[in-house]
């Protein structure tokens, strides 16, 4: 399935400054919501339309508007509640649900602690956001999770990717389109994406 790099001045500019070590706690939050309602844009830019009947102030015409499955945002926690307020400014509609992962220290695989989804949700289009798409295994296991309470129509919206992330996903979930803002390196032998931007929690939260 697809992976859609969006490569947009303003978006990449953005991103400059959201990976920079000098950006401060509120820029970085700002930047992220900027990012992430650019990120809902081209995500967005597929959905099915139909024609309406409209009358405007000079004339009757018929307009289109957004037709099909409704929306739902689901946020991998913590990071990605840091893209929500951006996309939701852009998709005020949207239901939000929320997954809560943690990484068993000795399995190393994911666990879940928190699932809070709408009781329609095998009936919309979900959005998955999470900033940083590094090995993969939180991304993949919400995903799985999402199938199992007979979600269909899946898209992941991260803002920096790893390639082992991205081969990870479209060998688990190869029906998952991903967009992102970037792709980066590499991987380093603490699971951080090369360059990166850090630890995004941290960074949005102001918690280190
Ligand atoms: N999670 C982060 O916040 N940053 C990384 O680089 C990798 C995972």
């Amino acid at each position: 399935m697809s992976v859609i790099v969006v490569n947009h001045p303003l978006l990449q500019h953005k991103l400059t400054y959201v990976r920079s070590e000098d950006t401060t706690t509120d820029n970085f939050r700002r930047l992220v919501r900027e990012i992430a309602s650019m990120l809902a844009y081209e995500v967005t830019r597929d959905l099915p339309t139909e024609l309406i009947d409209i009358k405007t102030p000079v004339a009757s015409c018929k307009s289109p508007v957004i037709s099909g499955k409704k929306l739902c945002l689901v946020s991998i926690l913590r990071a990605g509640n840091g893209m929500l307020d951006g996309m939701i400014d852009l998709l005020p509609g949207a239901r939000v649900g929320h997954i809560g992962l943690y990484r068993d220290p000795e399995t190393l695989e994911p666990v879940e602690y928190y699932f809070k989804v709408p009781e329609d949700i095998r009936d919309r289009l979900v959005i998955v956001v999470d900033p940083m798409l590094a090995t993969g295994n939180s991304a993949i296991a919400a995903l799985s999770r999402l199938k199992e309470v007979g979600v269909s129509s899946l898209k992941l919206v991260n803002l920096l990717a790893s390639p082992e992330g991205i081969r990870a996903v479209q060998a688990a979930h190869p029906d998952v389109p991903i967009t992102l803002a970037a792709i980066d390196e590499r991987l380093n032998e603490h699971g951080y994406i090369v360059p990166g931007l850090g630890d995004a929690g941290d960074r949005i939260f102001g918690t280190k």
